[in-house]
């Protein structure tokens, strides 16, 4: 393997465990105000997209630690707004308490992860009646989040080849996409499709970490400088690029 490939399989591996919700907030103060502009950028579009929605319900999906989650206006614009993660992290738990309106839904959008010990690449089965009624929904830097945990998994397993696992990890990130569009209202996708090294501000290298699925026209594209050296390497940046749009 050259010695880019390895540098970048010791990172995505060192990045794959560290993107929990619980190593999250790590990453985060790691990074110091790196994050501010991704963070600032994620909010942004949320707010802007959400003006022609039916003020109902919205539903936020990959909520976390609500870094990028602009909860106050959120809970003011809507009737009521539902946090949507497989883990809510104390913090989130805390901002909420203030807010009426808001409420913790835990739940795995895949519906797969408690599938995978017992069928082989069970088929995702999203949580069916989460969207039914909302007027606007995000999934919010969620999508290079899914198929993780089942990457994790099946490589461990052992039983299938890489392109295999790709071909089903691409299809856990289409079925996502499939259930936003099926879903009424208003859909916002945040999420990266690029993780790149970079070097005194050039990228030498680029991987894509939706599997080659493609993407609908991002309305906005932005870069996430989520672990500037030397936090993964001393020699170089590792940085996400950002797409959002609507779905359709
Ligand atoms: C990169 S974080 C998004 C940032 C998050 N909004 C924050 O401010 O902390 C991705 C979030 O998606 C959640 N997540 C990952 N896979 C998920 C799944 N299958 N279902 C629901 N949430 C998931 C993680 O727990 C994590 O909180």
């Amino acid at each position: 393997m050259c010695f880019v490939m390895a540098l970048y399989a010791d990172l995505r591996l060192k990045l794959n465990t560290a993107m929990s919700s619980r190593q999250i907030a790590k990453r985060k103060a790691a990074a110091g105000s790196a994050w501010d502009s991704h963070l600032d950028a994620s909010r942004a579009y949320i707010l802007k997209n959400l003006g022609d929605a039916n003020k109902g319900k919205v539903v936020i999906l990959g909520s976390g630690h609500l870094f990028d989650v602009p909860l106050v206006d959120l809970s003011k614009a809507f009737k009521q707004v539902v946090l949507v993660d497989v883990e809510h992290p104390k913090s989130a738990k805390k901002a909420v308490k203030a807010l009426g309106n808001v409420k913790l839904v835990t739940c795995d959008v895949t519906g797969i992860n408690n599938q995978l010990s017992q069928q082989d690449r069970p088929a995702p089965c999203p949580p069916k009646d989460l969207l039914a009624d909302a007027d606007f929904t995000v999934s919010l830097n969620l999508i290079s989040q899914i198929p993780l945990w089942p990457q994790d998994y099946l490589t461990k397993q052992g039983k299938h080849s890489d392109e295999t696992i790709n071909t089903y990890l691409k299809s856990l990130i289409q079925n996502h996409l499939d259930w936003l569009k099926s879903a009424p209202g208003i859909k916002c996708v945040i999420g990266d499709q690029e993780q790149q090294l970079c070097n005194k501000g050039k990228v030498f290298h680029t991987e894509d970490t939706l599997f080659g699925l493609e993407l609908p026209p991002a309305d906005e594209t932005w870069t996430w400088k989520i672990a500037p050296k030397p936090i993964w390497d001393k020699s170089c940046d590792l940085q996400h690029k950002v797409c959002a749009f609507r779905i359709e």
